[in-house]
């Protein structure tokens, strides 16, 4: 129950857990990766995928010059890599060396795509927008990456096969020990004649 009431925001986590992926780009010779946090789907026709990124960030330049980017989602196992790259910045590490970033061989684009990936989207830059103190970029999804065994036939994330990088805020990650799901008809559950 909400029992306290503020007109300040006092840190700014309370829409997690939030799936930490990494955004990819490649720029000529360079490449860059960093952690994200505040991302979304935003459209099914053309499919298109957004990611906010700060100025300050090196990926932002890049981005903005290769006019394409990866999304990519790694699973648990490899939150220690989300760590590492939301950990440094591209401008002072090759990431990719340091971190030892297999990759996959893209479809469409130039966008770096990691191995360890239970999923990945290419995106081409479709719209870009400024919001506060940071930019909206809008990807359309040119090219889809996934681990097969880790999806059901319907495309719902199977979390026994792999289960999601989940940012609580702060450095801290959670675990999902359980991956016990259950299934609420939506049609059933919000039949008014009933
Ligand atoms: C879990 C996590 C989530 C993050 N989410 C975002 C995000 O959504 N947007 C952003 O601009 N920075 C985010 N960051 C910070 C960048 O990943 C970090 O500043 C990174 O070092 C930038 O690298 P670059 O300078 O090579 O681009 C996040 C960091 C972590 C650890």
């Amino acid at each position: 129950m909400l029992d306290k009431h503020d007109r300040e925001l006092e840190g700014f986590y309370h829409y997690c857990p939030a799936v930490a992926m990494i955004v990819t780009v490649s720029r000529g010779p360079e490449k860059d990766a960093m952690a994200a946090a505040w991302h979304s789907p935003i459209s099914f026709d053309p499919p298109l995928y957004g990611v906010s990124v700060s100025p300050k960030r090196h990926t932002y330049q890049m981005i903005v010059d290769a006019k394409e980017f990866g999304v990519n989602f790694v699973p648990f196992e490899v939150a220690e890599l989300v760590a590492q790259v939301g950990g440094c910045s591209g401008r002072d590490v090759d990431k990719f060396e340091r971190f030892k970033i297999e990759e996959v061989n893209p479809l469409e684009t130039s966008a770096p795509i990691i191995r360890d990936s239970y999923a990945a989207y290419e995106c081409r830059l479709f719209a870009s927008s400024t919001h506060g103190d940071h930019e909206w970029f809008v990807g359309e999804i040119v090219a889809a990456h996934a681990d097969s065994s880790a999806f059901a036939g319907d495309g719902v994330i199977d979390v026994q096969k792999a289960v999601p990088a989940l940012y609580l805020g702060m450095d801290r990650y959670l675990k999902i020990e359980s991956s016990e799901t259950i299934e609420l008809d939506r049609r059933r559950l919000a039949d008014l004649r009933r």
